[in-house]
C-alpha cells in the first residue's frame, strides 16, 4: 500500500495506492468522513464486478449506503445522465455531508463529480476509478465535467475528491482496448517528466501486459505522482497543467476528423506523441534519437503509428478549433529529450508536412 498526497492547502487530498483496497473503501470513507450516507454511482459493466464489494465494505463500516447504475460509454456524460444523477441524490436523501462515489472509468467519474459539485452546492465526493485510464489520470486532479452535443466536457468545474482510491486488481478486468487506452497516457508521463518511468515501461513492454501488471504499482506511483505534482502547481489549467497535453493536439484532431468513431483515444494520443516527436526532431526541437526510441516503445505497446488518410490541411484546421485554443498561437507540448517537455507557442505552418511522417 502506498499513499501519494495532492497538495492544494486545505482542500489536499489523499490518493490510496494497493491491490485489494476496494475493500477498504468503507474504513477510508468512515476515517475521512465519519458515519456519512454514501451514494455508489457505477456503470453497468462495472456493477456486476465491483459493486457488490463496495457496498458491502461501507455497510460494514456502519455506513448507509445507496446505489445508482448508469450505462456504461460516453454517452452517459451527458445533461440527461446529470439530471437523473441529481434526481437520485433527492430521492436518496443526501445532505451536505454525505458523500458521492465515483466507482468506475472516467466517464463515471466525471459525471459523478461534476454532480458532486453542483449538489446542494457541492457534497463529499470520494474517486474510485476501475480503468487505467482513470487511475492515472481522471481520478486525480479535479477536473470534472459532461459534454454537450456541441463537443466533449463543454460543462464542468474544478471539484476536488476528498480521496482517490485506486485498486490495481481492477485492471485485470479490463479490456484489451481500454488497457491501451491508458497506456496511452502512461507514456505520456514518462516523455514529458519522468525518464525513470520511461525505461521501466521499456524494460516491461517486450513482456506485453502481464510484465507491466507484474510492476503496476509501480507505474501508477509514478503516473499519479506526476500528476499530483502538476496540479499542486497549477490546478485551475493556466500553464504548466498544458503538459499533460502532449500528443494531444494531434489526438484531438484525428478523433474530431474520424468523428470519434474511428480510432480510440489513448492510440490517438499515442499516434501524436509519435508524429509531433517526429515533427519536432526534424526541426532541431528535439535531441537526436527521441523519436526512435519512443517509437520502439510505442510499437512493442502496439500502438498504432499511421496516421489514417487524411487531408493535411484538414487535419491542421481541426487543431486550430480545439476549445483551449483562440487566436493564432498555438501552444503545443514538445520533447527536449525523454523525461523532459517544454510548451512551444506555434501556428499552423508548424504542421507542413505531418501527413508525410
Ligand atoms: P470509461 O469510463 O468509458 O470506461 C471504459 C470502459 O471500461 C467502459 O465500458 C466501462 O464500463 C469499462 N470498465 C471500467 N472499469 C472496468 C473494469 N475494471 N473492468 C472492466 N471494464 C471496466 O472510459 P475511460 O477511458 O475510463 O475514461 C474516458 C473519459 O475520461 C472520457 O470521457 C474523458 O473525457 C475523461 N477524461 C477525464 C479527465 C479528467 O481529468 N477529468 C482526463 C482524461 C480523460
Ligand atoms: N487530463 C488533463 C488534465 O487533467 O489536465
Amino acid at each position: 500500500m502506498s499513499m501519494i498526497t495532492v497538495p492544494l492547502g486545505e482542500r489536499s487530498y489523499p490518493i490510496h495506492i494497493g491491490s485489494g483496497l476496494l475493500d477498504c473503501l468503507g474504513a477510508h470513507t468512515l476515517e475521512a468522513l465519519g458515519e456519512i450516507s454514501v451514494a455508489v454511482v457505477t456503470d453497468d459493466n462495472v456493477a456486476p464486478l465491483y459493486l457488490q464489494r463496495a457496498v458491502a465494505s461501507l455497510e460494514s463500516a456502519g455506513l448507509h449506503v445507496c446505489t445508482l447504475t448508469l450505462p456504461h460509454g460516453e454517452q452517459t456524460k451527458c445533461l440527461d445522465q446529470l439530471a437523473k444523477l441529481y434526481s437520485f441524490l433527492c430521492e436518496s436523501r443526501i445532505t451536505r455531508r454525505d458523500a458521492v462515489v465515483a466507482l468506475g472509468g472516467g466517464v463515471i467519474g466525471d459525471l459523478t463529480g461534476l454532480a458532486a459539485a453542483t449538489f446542494l452546492r457541492g457534497v463529499h465526493f470520494i474517486q474510485v476509478p476501475t480503468t487505467l485510464l482513470a487511475q492515472v489520470d481522471s481520478s486525480v486532479g479535479g477536473k470534472v465535467a459532461v459534454d454537450l452535443p456541441q463537443g466533449k466536457n463543454l460543462v464542468g468545474a474544478f471539484y476536488q475528491p476528498d480521496f482517490v482510491l485506486v485498486d490495481p486488481n481492477t485492471l485485470t478486468t479490463l479490456t484489451d482496448e481500454y488497457w491501451r487506452d491508458g497506456l496511452g497516457e502512461v507514456v505520456k508521463y514518462g516523455c514529458i517528466g519522468d525518464s525513470s518511468l520511461f525505461a521501466l515501461l521499456e524494460e516491461c513492454a517486450p513482456g506485453g501486459r502481464a510484465a507491466l501488471m507484474a510492476r503496476i504499482d509501480e507505474i501508477l506511483q509514478h503516473c499519479i505522482q506526476a500528476k499530483a505534482d502538476v496540479v499542486a502547481q497549477d490546478e485551475r489549467d493556466t500553464g504548466l497543467r498544458m503538459t499533460l497535453n502532449f500528443g494531444h493536439t494531434i489526438a484531438h484532431a484525428v478523433e474530431t476528423c474520424q468523428h470519434y468513431s474511428g480510432i480510440r483515444h489513448g492510440e490517438a494520443v499515442a499516434l501524436g506523441m509519435h508524429l509531433m516527436t517526429r515533427l519536432t526532431e526534424q526541426k532541431g526541437l528535439t535531441a537526436p534519437g527521441t523519436a526512435d526510441r519512443l517509437d520502439a516503445l510505442l510499437r512493442q505497446l502496439d500502438m498504432p503509428m499511421e496516421l489514417p488518410d487524411f487531408d493535411e490541411e484538414t487535419l491542421i484546421s481541426a487543431m486550430f478549433m480545439d476549445k483551449k485554443f483562440s487566436g493564432k498561437v498555438l501552444r503545443v507540448i514538445v520533447l527536449n529529450k525523454i523525461g523532459q517537455c517544454f510548451i512551444h507557442p506555434t501556428d499552423a505552418t508548424f504542421f507542413h508536412g505531418m501527413t508525410n511522417i
